[in-house]
């Protein structure tokens, strides 16, 4: 897929209300159909006629609902060899761009990963009166002077879990926020905020949660305080110091999480003039300040992007040189994958990944960082199915994010869950299956099996993986894989043939 700036992404015009007979090639060159249609002859799934190799758009659809059906075509057993580039961090950046709204000025920010989760968020401040301009396909200029407290877009809202990081920025320039709870994806029931509330009712905030919405208000304004979180929380411990930020006086959270996307943000609030310190461990102070000011900041690279591209290693064979990663942020995910047999050869900004003999069993348990970190869980999950002898899995954070282990069963994995618990017994070969992803990590995992499977696997619902991984396909055929991503348009209705 050519690489497309933020504009082109936010200004795409849906083709799902079909109004009246429409032809196929009335899809052909909007992006949608680009590998379909484009160049070949109409794919067999789509002429649903089942001539073989049927070359006429002899089918009329009839107006109905269109879905497009993505997903990625994989012809594995192909070992990995070359260089691949990371981009900048998913989980760093959908905190940075809601921090913007703070910001009194003009921020730069370089180094963007071009993923959905990204464009609906530029999408949402967009909406809400902030001026977007894309300067190139991974750097954004946004400002947010001229932006009104609206409510936010319910519907862009929950299409992600880093929504909620809106409430702590808008509470910090507005003292309030009518925020729609987050979306994101599913590990076994719903995602709590409640250390999130704690944070801002201690800040002075009030805070309601009704018609899906959460409502916070703090006419006082806020004040700093101490906070004690329960539970070691990504999101609550950057959404407190967001709000934190502009507050009167010191915040102290203590028992934070220290994950590298942490320090990121703090690292952007005060390039942009603010006062925080002890990021990456876990007490950190905020002294709140008046105002920041606009500036420019590059995102960090993707520690599990990263660690995806070296878990596909793992699992395919080869030998890859991941660039753009700080070592330092992959130590955990290093040291498990060398348990696992690999070689890994560390270089200033750059780590080479070598499988030179067969996968070992290992045993994992992910915890918050520095401890191997779960949303690359579902990655080894999925290597660790060709190791020889028994893995096991203990999933530290989440109460369940075993769902991809299904989908692998289809390919030939020999898997068992108990509760947080995973027993991977080790088998010869998995097999190309049609198979689903279910989340955005357990999507990562069924590409990685894929590449590693004999035969051809399609994964499906691939916008999960499209949230977080920037150009997959590219950067994997650049590596040698046999991938392809695949539109077919699917319609409810019975198609007429003429
Ligand atoms: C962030 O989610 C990441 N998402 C997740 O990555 C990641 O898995 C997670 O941190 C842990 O590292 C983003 O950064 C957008 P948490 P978050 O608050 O902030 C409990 C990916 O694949 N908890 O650290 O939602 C919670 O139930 C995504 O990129 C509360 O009890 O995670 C969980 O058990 C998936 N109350 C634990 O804490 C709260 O108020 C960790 O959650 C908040 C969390």
């Amino acid at each position: 897929m050519r690489r497309t700036d933020f504009r082109e992404f936010t200004s795409r015009k849906s083709i799902q209300s079909a109004r009246g007979p429409r032809k196929i090639e009335d899809f052909v060159g909007t992006g949608i159909i680009e590998t379909t249609f484009s160049k070949i002859k109409p794919c067999r799934s789509f002429c649903r006629c089942k001539r073989p190799h049927c070359t006429k758009n002899h089918h009329t659809i009839l107006p109905g609902r269109m879905r497009n059906l993505d997903k990625f075509v994989i012809r594995g057993n192909k070992p990995l060899c070359g260089e691949v580039t990371v981009s900048g961090a998913k989980n760093a950046i959908v905190a940075i761009i809601p921090a913007t709204i703070m910001v009194d000025g003009l921020c730069r920010i370089e180094n963007v990963p071009q993923v959905s989760d990204v464009i609906i968020q530029l999408e949402i401040l967009q909406q809400m009166g902030a001026r977007v301009r894309s300067v190139n396909p991974s750097t954004v200029e946004i400002d947010c002077r001229g932006m009104r407290n609206a409510r936010t877009p319910e519907d862009l809202m929950r299409r992600l879990r880093a929504s909620y990081y809106l409430i702590g920025a808008l509470l910090g320039r507005y003292h309030r926020a009518e925020v729609a709870m987050p979306g994101g994806c599913n590990f076994g029931g719903i995602r709590p905020i409640d250390q999130h509330v704690k944070g801002f009712e201690a800040l002075g905030a009030s805070v309601s949660i009704k018609n899906g919405f959460v409502y916070a208000e703090a006419s006082e304004g806020l004040k700093g305080a101490h906070v004690y979180l329960d539970v070691v929380s990504v999101g609550a411990t950057m959404n407190i110091m967001l709000a934190a930020s502009l507050a009167q006086g010191q915040t102290i959270i203590e028992n934070a999480a220290k994950e590298p996307h942490i320090v990121d943000l703090a690292n952007f609030l005060n390039a942009m003039g603010a006062d925080i310190s002890g990021a990456g461990t876990d007490v950190i102070k905020i002294r709140g300040v008046r105002r920041l000011k606009g500036g420019v900041y590059s995102v960090i690279p993707d520690q599990i992007e990263a660690g995806t591209y070296m878990a596909a290693v793992m699992a395919a064979g080869g030998s890859v040189t991941v660039r753009n990663v700080i070592p330092k942020h992959l130590e955990c995910i290093t040291a498990k994958l060398i348990e696992m047999g690999a070689q890994v050869e560390e270089l200033d900004d750059a780590v080479r990944v070598t499988r030179a003999q067969p996968l070992n069993k290992i045993s994992l348990k992910t915890l918050p960082y520095p401890g191997f970190p779960t949303d690359m869980q579902p990655q080894l999950g999925a290597a660790l199915c060709l190791a020889e002898g028994t893995s096991v899995i203990t999933e530290g954070v989440w109460e369940n994010r075993y769902r991809y282990v299904e989908e692998l069963r289809r390919m030939g994995a020999k898997i068992q869950v108990d509760g947080k618990v995973a027993i991977i017994e080790g088998v010869s070969e998995l097999t190309g299956a049609k198979v689903r992803a279910c989340d955005l990590r357990a999507g990562a995992a069924m590409v990685i099996a894929g590449l590693a499977a004999h035969g051809v696997t399609e994964v499906e619902e691939i916008s999960y993986i499209e949230r977080g991984y920037e150009n997959l396909v590219e950067k994997l055929q650049g590596l040698g894989a046999d991938i392809s991503r695949v539109t077919v348009i699917e319609d409810d209705a019975i198609p007429m043939a003429r």
